[in-house]
């Protein structure tokens, strides 16, 4: 699969642009070649042990993983005090195989919860020990194979108020904050980082998340950086949003995780897979990349696909619509949002 770039120049009514053809490119070198941070991608055990394809794909172009669901509350602890972790230590040895950093998700979230909790009854403190124990049991149990966790998921609506979820029915809002200080007492290596999603286009959240961690930091609870799982469209959020949350972030002084990316193009429902549209999500991948490249060097934790190939993206199951939101397509071939990834890395 060795392609060439093509550039092409284009001159607007506003003056001389530059446009790339993100058509094709080479796919021998690996992506994270040219980087100076982690390029990584959400995986699963299964895809890893029973498609060659994928797998290949996995070892060769990325530095860092995430498991996709292995490290969820469901997947770890499916009866109440008793941890699995079988599957989520085979990630572990595929990362420690191929010598790449692996990304713990999440800690303590609202979804993908066992069954048990959902039913479970008790006191803010029976509440506050499970969380306790989970949080430490899980940490514990990874110690420094696990570079970085995501602690906290989702725990704000897109009104930057924060959500009431089961964690803060039970517990209140100190659940954030203990969550934190529980990973911290295990671990004090590994790096600590709240994960959401729409930062970048929610601007009341995004400001909402930065001041939240901001004070809880100035109470002395260690937070090292903030995960933006963008999960974005062709049209939006705008590169200028999308720099601005980096930029606010970074300012804040937390590390900038670009966690979950995939660029949907499928926003009205009605999806035609055009080479136009293939083109667009390259130009989009390219800007996010170049803004990414744009913050100081110390605050680029680094950049996370959520998911391989077009044929294994949450957003077609979770969603139940057509869409092509990654960096190779249905047969395992780099897209044009691959090519303008490596674009804006080598540039
Ligand atoms: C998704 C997984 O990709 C799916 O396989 C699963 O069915 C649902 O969760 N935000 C997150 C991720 O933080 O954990 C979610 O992952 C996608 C949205």
């Amino acid at each position: 699969m060795f392609r060439g770039f093509i550039t092409i120049l284009c001159f607007s009514f506003f003056g001389g642009c530059q446009k790339t053809d993100f058509g094709s490119c080479n796919t021998e070198e690996a992506l994270y070649q040219n980087a100076n941070f982690p390029i990584g991608t959400a995986v699963s055990p299964i895809e890893i042990e029973s498609n060659e394809e994928y797998a290949n794909i996995v070892k060769t172009q990325f530095n860092g993983i995430t498991p996709e669901n292995a490290f969820k509350m469901d997947a770890l602890q499916v009866i109440e005090g008793v941890f699995s972790f079988s599957e989520a230590d085979s990630i572990v040895a595929f990362a420690d195989r191929h010598r790449m950093r692996l990304h713990g998700h999440a800690l303590v979230w609202h979804n993908q919860l066992p069954a048990w909790i959902n039913n479970y009854s008790g006191s803010k403190s029976d509440w506050i020990l499970i969380l306790e124990k989970h949080v430490k049991t899980v940490v514990g149990h990874f110690g420094n194979t696990v570079t970085s966790w995501d602690v906290v998921n989702e725990a704000f609506e897109d009104d930057g108020s924060l959500r009431k979820n089961i964690w803060f029915e039970n517990i209140g809002e100190d659940y954030i904050e203990l969550a934190f200080k529980f990973a911290n007492e295990v671990n004090k290596d590994a790096l600590l980082f709240y994960n959401d999603y729409n930062i970048a286009q929610k601007t009341k959240k995004c400001e909402a998340i930065v001041e939240y961690l901001r004070v809880l930091r100035s109470k002395g609870i260690r937070i090292d950086g903030i995960g933006m799982q963008m999960h974005i469209h062709l049209s939006y959020p705008s590169n200028a949003k999308i720099g601005s949350a980096f930029n606010a972030i970074s300012e804040a002084d937390f590390l900038v995780h670009i966690s979950e990316i995939d660029i949907s193009l499928n926003t009205s429902g009605e999806m035609r897979l055009t080479e136009n549209k293939l083109q667009k999500q390259g130009e989009k991948m390219f800007d996010v990349v170049s803004a990414y490249r744009n913050i100081p060097k110390e605050y680029q934790f680094g950049i996370t696909v959520w998911g391989v190939s077009d044929a294994d993206s949450w957003i077609t199951t979770y969603f139940d619509r057509i869409d092509y939101p990654l960096l190779f397509n249905e047969q395992y071939e780099a897209k044009p949002m691959y090519c303008g990834f490596k674009e804006a890395l080598a540039n």
